[in-house]
């Protein structure tokens, strides 16, 4: 692999993921691993990342000169860059001169490998405080802006190398091209990390680990249970058996997709469950959202678990699938075996202690590439490209008790925000578009000839990355405009339409 040594703050997992567009695995590993351990894992490159840190304060993190003595291509970016600098003696310092966002970048006229015949005054994404005023000896100066006269350096091979500003960022132009360059020109490494590899490795992992035994994975109707399952059935075939909790809680159209559409598309023996009227039962009266969220992850462990008793009567299950993404194991401190589920967003999974083994098939794996894979592997797109959704489903949309007729209104109104989201061609212009019912809220209108006491709905579209932060979308006026109409002329329980303008933080995503 290219390990990408983590110094904090976020832009060891965006380099990563740059690493693995350039068709090229990653790895990200913490700054403090032992260089023998980096080593051990006989990496291909090391790439430094930034991080937050000053290197000339007391316990900086620092990087040990043993990582430039084993004949690794390694590429310093910024923090990374000022440690890599210190550790070959070259110099860093604090002059005064900050840079932050987009700055021009010179390269000299004999810029070396990184950088030849890129344009002159560079766009690139600037973010840091210290300097290297001095490369080590035997570097070469390649590039340099207004706040920093060392900008970029390099060895005369071209394999120790480095850069102040951020290649990984959107900001800085070329910059997917310069890593590219590093990985594949300088380190000479061969872009095999496509799909068809991915799926190939996968395929023979889990034929490893499954050996004859059975094998059982939920189904959620999201891309990750979608893709984890399809994996595995390309690898078992039938030893695997999905089972698909339907809590009468999703939105229009997506049981039968997990239903009809996946099942055509992979051949997947699904255990459907049909569960809509135990849950409504569960959740009747009920209008706090904790409690929602309890007794929802509460009845879908107990269905779950009573349908998994009956497979396992059938054959000798040892296996459940789950999920798991390559952020979620790093996030949790990336050791083999650790927690991986957020426990905010737990509801809807399962617990670790049903009695099984995982089966983890996407635990290196970010969310673009298991898309790729789904695509790879012939899912329906609209589950490939399906917004996050949240476990509890519309239960925490529907501010209020939930009960049929609420869910039915919010159904109908949901699916006209979706259906023009997709007709204007902006799905991937969101993250998520929950559409929210006030569910105990009336307010008064005027619709056809008379006066009308309906509830409102609240549009909630965002931009994110990660829904850690968010956004609220702007999205065009006219588009607004036709969800509005189209609700309250098309769900006559709804007569009026709200847009939630608030970002998160303050606000969450979801209501509830
Ligand atoms: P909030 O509302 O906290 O949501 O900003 C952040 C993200 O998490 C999703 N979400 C959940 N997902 N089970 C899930 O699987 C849950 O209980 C849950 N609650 C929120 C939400 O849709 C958003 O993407």
């Amino acid at each position: 692999p290219v390990l990408v040594v983590d110094f904090g703050a976020q832009y060891a997992q965006l380099i990563a993921r740059r690493v693995r567009e350039a068709r090229v695995y990653s790895e990200i590993v913490p700054h403090s691993m032992p260089v023998a351990e980096m080593l051990a894992k006989d990496p291909a490159a090391i790439i430094l990342s930034g991080g937050p840190s000053s290197v000339y304060v007391p316990n900086a993190p620092q990087v040990d000169a043993g990582v430039f003595e084993a004949g690794v291509p390694v590429f310093g970016i910024c923090y990374g860059f000022q440690a890599m600098a210190q550790a070959l003696g070259g110099t860093v310092a604090r002059t005064g001169n900050r840079e932050y966002g987009g700055t021009p970048l010179r390269p000299r006229p004999d810029s070396g490998a990184l950088l030849r015949d890129l344009p002159g005054d560079l766009p690139v994404w600037m973010s840091h405080g210290d300097c290297v005023t001095e490369a080590p000896p035997g570097f070469v100066v390649t590039a340099e802006s207004a706040g920093a006269p060392v900008a970029a350096f390099e060895d005369p091979t071209g394999r120790r190398a480095g850069v102040q500003f951020h290649p990984e960022v959107g900001h800085t132009a070329h910059g997917q091209e310069m890593l590219t360059r590093f990985l594949h020109d300088i380190a000479g490494i061969e872009p095999t990390w496509t799909p068809e590899n991915i799926i190939d490795e996968q395929v023979a992992r889990i034929r490893e680990q499954v050996g004859t035994k059975e094998v059982i994975c939920g189904l959620s109707g999201g891309v990750d249970s979608a893709v984890a399952a399809a994996l595995v059935h390309r690898a078992v075939g039938d030893q695997l058996t999905c089972v698909f909790v339907d809590h009468g809680l999703l939105r229009a159209g997506e049981a039968e997709q997990v239903e009809k559409d996946y099942v055509a598309a992979t051949g997947i023996r699904l255990k459907v469950v049909d569960s809509a009227d135990r849950f409504l039962t569960a959740l009747a009266g009920v209008s706090d959202p904790e409690r929602k969220r309890k007794i929802i992850g509460r009845e879908f462990i107990r269905t779950f678990e009573a349908a998994a008793r009956d497979i396992a009567a059938h054959g000798d299950v040892e296996f459940l699938v789950q999920g798991t993404l390559y952020p979620d194991v790093v996030e949790s401190g990336g050791g083999a075996g650790t927690a991986s589920i957020k426990s905010h967003h737990n509801v809807g999974g399962l617990p670790e202690d049903l009695g099984f083994s995982l089966v983890e098939p996407l635990r290196t794996l970010f969310k673009d590439e298991v898309r790729a894979l789904g695509l790879q592997l012939g899912l329906p797109e609209a589950m490939v490209w399906r917004h996050p959704f949240p476990g509890p489903g519309l239960a925490i949309r529907i501010i209020g008790a939930v009960d049929r007729e609420r869910l039915d209104v919010l159904r109908r109104a949901d699916f006209i925000a979706r259906q023009e989201l997709s007709a204007a061609g902006l799905d991937r212009g969101v993250w998520q578009f929950p559409v929210v019912l006030l569910a105990d809220v009336r307010s008064v209108g005027v619709q056809g000839d008379g006066r009308s006491y309906g509830h409102p709905v609240v549009l909630r579209p965002v931009s994110s990355e990660d829904a850690m932060t968010a956004d609220w979308s702007r999205l065009p006026y006219d588009l607004i405009a036709r969800i509005s109409t189209r609700i309250t002329n098309e769900v006559a329980e709804v007569n009026r339409v709200v847009l939630d303008v608030t970002s998160k933080p303050p606000g969450t995503i979801e209501w509830e």
